[in-house]
């Protein structure tokens, strides 16, 4: 089982929206999928209820509920032949429940939106992940996303130069597009629009998947961000 951990201090950067497109995205392709909240907000557990019943099913466990009787590896056990499990995240995470997460993990993934502020956080935060975290040594593969990308997104050189010292891929960017509130409300993600009105976001899902599928590989064309943050949508 490959469990794909979506992490970032920050609130608001994507991390519900990479879980929840990526656990349908697999559920969808025939994929055994667990989709775990640890986030006490609750946000992934809203988005599986409004899951449609005809949609691929995914299953959902929620990491903040305890229940009496249950010793706690039991109440996060996945069913038995699950292929992924995508963990969601709160803001914040530091310190022990940091170190915790992560050795959950086979693969990180770190989102980040187009913010000077928040470029700064990742930063910050990548070097907690390496230093606290330990991911290096635990073998965890790590990967970025620039998430809400909008024309003429500003400054993600200091974080890209940043992610070239420490040898972290940056996997894609995805654009600001309303197909991700609309999906978000829905229950449903991204790859179960119809193909002709996700085209751009399908696109730009591709080297994640890939990245994904061989995380020991760095993707084959590191793309550039400045470059990509370009890519229209505002
Ligand atoms: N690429 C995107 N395009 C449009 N809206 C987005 C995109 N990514 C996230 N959002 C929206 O931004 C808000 C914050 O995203 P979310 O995934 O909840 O962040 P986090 O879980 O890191 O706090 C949500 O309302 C979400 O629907
Ligand atoms: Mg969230």
């Amino acid at each position: 089982m490959q469990t794909i951990l979506i992490l970032n201090s920050k609130g608001g950067c994507g991390k519900t929206t990479l879980a929840t497109n990526l656990a349908s995205l697999y559920a969808a392709g025939g994929v055994k999928t667990a989709l775990m909240d640890y986030d006490p907000q609750g946000s992934t557990m809203l988005w599986h209820s409004l899951r449609p019943d005809e949609l691929a099913p995914i299953h959902i466990i929620d990491a903040n509920r305890t229940r009496r009787g249950l010793t706690r590896s039991w109440q996060l056990a996945v069913p038995q032949g699950t292929k992924r499990l995508i963990i969601d995240t709160p803001a914040g995470i530091k310190g022990g429940a940091l170190q915790d997460l992560v050795r959950k993990a086979s693969v990180i993934i770190i989102p980040v939106s187009p913010s000077p502020i928040d470029i700064h956080a990742t930063s910050a935060f990548i070097t907690d992940l390496l230093l606290i975290g330990k991911a290096r040594s635990l073998g965890i593969h790590i990967g970025v996303v620039a998430n809400r990308v909008r024309r003429n997104s500003p400054h993600y050189e200091p974080l890209s130069a940043f992610l070239n010292t420490q040898k972290i891929p940056f996997i894609t960017s995805f654009t600001d597009t309303e197909n991700y509130i609309k999906v978000a409300e829905e229950g449903m993600g991204i790859y179960e629009l119809p193909e002709h009105q996700s085209v751009l976001e399908r696109e730009q899902w591709l080297p994640l998947i890939r990245w994904l599928a061989c995380p020991e590989s760095p993707p084959q064309v590191i793309p550039d961000f400045p470059k990509l943050s370009l890519v229209s949508g505002g």
